[in-house]
């Protein structure tokens, strides 16, 4: 196929085509994924968990990203590749720009940052600025000092209303797609159905339009300390490295995963 850009998003959320997401953090691993059907790769903060070894992503510094998407960017010929802002980086406007700008001459082409309320004032700038941007809401692992741990969320009336207002106005401010990590499934459809820009879900059901997991998670190398529900070990079942990246992005395709077992009722 030919390479991802960031108007084909919205065509295949259009044409009903579901975008498989992974995230990466070297080229080794990026080329597997570009090489078996991955869309859209990450470099997520998640990078603070999985590669740096600490509990949480607050320690992760838009150094360190850069840095990942600079090795993943030479794997990749085809993939779209997305970098998070991480904590304190989207703060402000100001500091959101100048991070982004890092980013994306490191070589991603859209950058990711968590929450809403004051953040639509920093996706309304960046977007002004000719940066693309990928929103994402419910569980924000950036907000864990606040959430005091991992937990699903959306799952009460207003907390539902709450981000299901949110996507309607982060997609107003003008991001071109949303992660929706650990919402009830039916919440996440209502979202998926009633907005115009993909959604990508981890934990968040069968009807985003695409979907998102952790490149530890899919190959079953975690910790231990975060082993959700939603995470599916794809390398049981593909039989090496690159079997599990193309199991996954063919059950994302034809929507076998996740199934009710890997979501949130
Ligand atoms: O940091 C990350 O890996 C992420 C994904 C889980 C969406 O934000
Ligand atoms: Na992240």
């Amino acid at each position: 196929g030919k390479p991802w850009t960031v108007p084909m998003l919205a065509d295949a959320k259009r044409e009903g085509r579901k975008l498989v997401m992974l995230t990466a953090y070297d080229s080794g691993f990026a080329r597997v994924m570009d090489d078996n059907g991955v869309d859209l790769v990450l470099v997520g903060d998640s990078l603070g968990m999985v590669v740096q070894g600490h509990d949480s992503t607050l320690p992760v510094t838009v150094d360190d990203v850069a840095y990942h998407v600079q090795c993943v960017k030479r794997g990749l010929r085809r993939a779209l590749l997305i970098a998070d802002l991480p904590f304190g980086a989207d703060a402000t406007p100001e500091r959101a720009l100048d991070a982004s700008l890092k980013l994306l001459q490191a070589g991603a082409a859209m950058v990711k940052l968590e929450g809403a309320d004051h953040k639509l004032d920093v996706i309304r700038f960046l977007v002004s600025r000719e940066i693309p941007v990928c929103a994402h809401l419910g569980l924000t692992p950036q907000s864990v000092l606040r959430l005091g741990g991992y937990k699903v969320q959306g799952r009460e009336d207003a907390a539902a209303k709450k981000i299901r207002e949110d996507a309607f106005e982060v997609a107003e401010a003008g991001a071109t797609l949303l992660v929706l990590e650990c919402v009830p499934s039916v919440l996440a459809a209502a979202i998926t159905v009633a907005g115009t820009i993909p959604t990508i879900g981890i934990g968040a059901g069968a009807a985003c339009d695409g979907q998102v997991l952790v490149l530890h998670d899919l190959l079953g190398a975690n910790t231990g300390h975060r082993r959700p529900k939603f995470v599916k070990d794809f390398l049981a079942e593909g039989g090496s490295i690159a079997g599990a990246v193309k199991a996954y992005a063919d059950a994302v395709r034809s929507g076998a995963f996740p199934d009710a077992a890997h979501a949130y009722e």
